[in-house]
């Protein structure tokens, strides 16, 4: 690797400092090393682009054919096709690609189906609360996006007279949490604009089918794959060539295990050309037993700019990833690693069925608006029996009560993955005698079972009560079964016993109990 290209790779500030003291093979002077570097980000070679005019329209006739014949029948797309009314077509499939934004495809649907029949125009959503939009989101991730679907709905009617807006330069500059991305998508599906969108499929494709293997997040590969993206799009039906698009990277392209050989544009596909003749090297090699490696040499079809192009991967082909060597993916930053106490709190309703306590999580950041049990994040610092006691008194405050720690129950643990948090939740519980009547303030609630899992409560909550719910059964059920921990691993909620031993809850009141009379004494004591 030259260090002239390691260094452009790094981006727009690659020094000269760093360029003058490697040693490229042809020398150059400053400016021409200047010139070089603006060609590569504005021009990329024909290599990375599609500099024929016939391939481009071969290419998006293959591939809207190949999209009329086996795409799925998704209810925003059938939305899309059916409803006249501009305005609620435009809110329908703005909803659709905010629902789609970090979530798959199948989980997205029912929701989709669930929240266009209950607020079926913009004007519904902005006269909903925000607690209905939160407890319709519930268990779909990434709180954030209803909210914003929220506000958006709100200034539509409030500020624009109900309509959408009808550009995609308006739909950036006028909803929130509308990006590039979501402003092409719309604008293209919903209002017919000629533009291109690129999200994490598209760039897949795209990446594959140019070579483009410099970290796909630099402002150079981002810019090209735009260019590449507004240069295909089919000028007659803009929302179905993006929709193919993304089809083909969700169904074809995919990130392991590609089906070249079904791909209706495998014909344009730098990638597959080049494992194509890798193998034919290969063989050649193995037919001239002892000749010349020529394996390694260029391909007299690679880039013609390989040293300086900002599109060309840093790294060599590797033969055992095929096109998969397209895109390259730097390593993700590992997730942070939290430990939270939370609390079960319980007291008999008035009808005979207990009720749970809630607090709802401040309005910004991490799950805004959700309902939680009584939760404190463990400073590492403190031990956890330090922490079990700041956990009483964090329940006590919100009772308005004094509790003592040994009815602090120790339940389990339960595992919970965010995009950016690998989180444990070390689960207690506390069982009150008799209804209290000191915490109906704004933030705290009381939910019967059914009340509380209909709520907007996170998949994390729902984890814990699942796992409440299992000790509680595993309780009923043997009676002298011995106590245990269990812990829910990653996302697959199977329950297997936590390796971590000697915390509070193993003991109640200075005695270890078995699992049944730890829960008689939890629920008999308290009740
Ligand atoms: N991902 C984002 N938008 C999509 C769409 N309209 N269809 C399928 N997957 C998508």
């Amino acid at each position: 690797m030259s260090g002239l290209r390691s260094a452009m790779h790094k981006g727009k500030r690659a020094g000269l400092e760093v360029i003058e003291t490697a040693k490229p093979k042809r020398k150059r002077s400053k400016t021409t090393v200047k010139q070089e570097e603006s060609t590569a980000v504005s021009s990329p070679s024909s290599y990375h682009t599609f500099p024929d005019p016939a391939d481009v329209v071969q290419l998006r006739s293959q591939l809207l054919s190949w999209y009329d014949k086996e795409q799925r029948e998704l209810p925003w797309r059938t939305l899309a096709l059916t409803e006249s009314d501009l305005n609620i077509r435009t809110y329908a499939v703005w909803v659709s690609e905010i629902m789609l934004q970090q979530t798959q495809v199948a989980t997205v649907i029912d929701y989709y189906n669930k929240w266009m029949k209950r607020w079926p125009t913009v004007q519904d959503l902005a006269a909903a609360t925000l607690e209905e939009v939160n407890q319709m989101w519930a268990g779909l991730g990434y709180y954030s996006r209803g909210k914003r679907l929220h506000e958006g709905a709100h200034k539509v009617v409030s500020q624009m007279k109900g309509q959408m807006p009808r550009t995609v330069d308006s739909l950036l500059k006028q909803l929130p949490g509308v990006g590039r991305y979501t402003a092409a998508a719309v604008g293209s599906i919903a209002l017919g604009e000629v533009t291109g969108a690129v999200d994490g499929n598209v760039i897949r494709v795209l990446c594959r089918l140019r070579a483009i293997g410099a970290d796909c997040t630099s402002p150079a590969v981002t810019e090209a794959l735009w260019s590449l993206a507004n240069t295909l799009v089919d000028p007659e039906r803009p929302g179905d060539f993006n929709q193919a698009m993304m089809e083909l990277g969700a169904r074809i392209c995919t990130p392991k295990g590609a089906l070249c050989s079904q791909c209706p544009v495998q014909t344009h596909c730098r990638s597959y050309h080049k494992v194509c003749v890798k193998q034919e090297q290969n063989s050649k090699k193995l037919l001239r037993k002892g000749g010349r490696d020529t394996s390694n040499l260029p391909d007299i079809e690679d880039c013609i700019n390989n040293i300086t192009c900002l599109l060309c991967p840093l790294e060599p082909w590797d033969n055992e990833l095929g096109v998969q060597n397209f895109p390259r993916k730097l390593a993700k930053k590992p997730p942070r690693v939290e430990r939270t106490l939370t609390c079960v709190v319980s007291r008999p309703g008035e009808e005979g069925e207990d009720e749970y306590l809630l607090i709802q999580r401040p309005n910004k950041g991490l799950l805004a608006g959700l309902w939680e049990f009584p939760s404190l994040l463990l400073e590492e610092e403190n031990s956890e029996m330090k922490q079990k006691r700041s956990l009483r008194d964090e329940v006590s405050r919100v009772l308005g009560t004094h509790l003592t720690e040994n009815l602090l129950q120790y339940v389990g643990e339960v595992v919970h993955i965010f995009s950016h948090i690998h989180q444990t939740y070390v689960v207690y519980s506390v069982c009150l005698k008799e209804a209290d009547t000191h915490t109906q303030t704004e933030n705290t609630q009381w939910l019967t079972r059914s009340a509380l899992l209909e709520a907007a409560v996170s998949t994390g909550l729902k984890k814990i009560v699942k796992l409440y719910d299992s000790v509680d059964s595993v309780n009923k059920a043997s009676k002298e079964g011995k106590r245990r921990k269990h812990t829910d691993v990653k996302k697959d909620e199977k329950l297997q016993s936590s390796k971590k031993k000697g915390l509070g809850g193993a003991k109640s009141g200075g005695r270890q109990l078995t699992l049944s009379s730890f829960f008689k004494t939890v629920k008999e004591e308290c009740c």
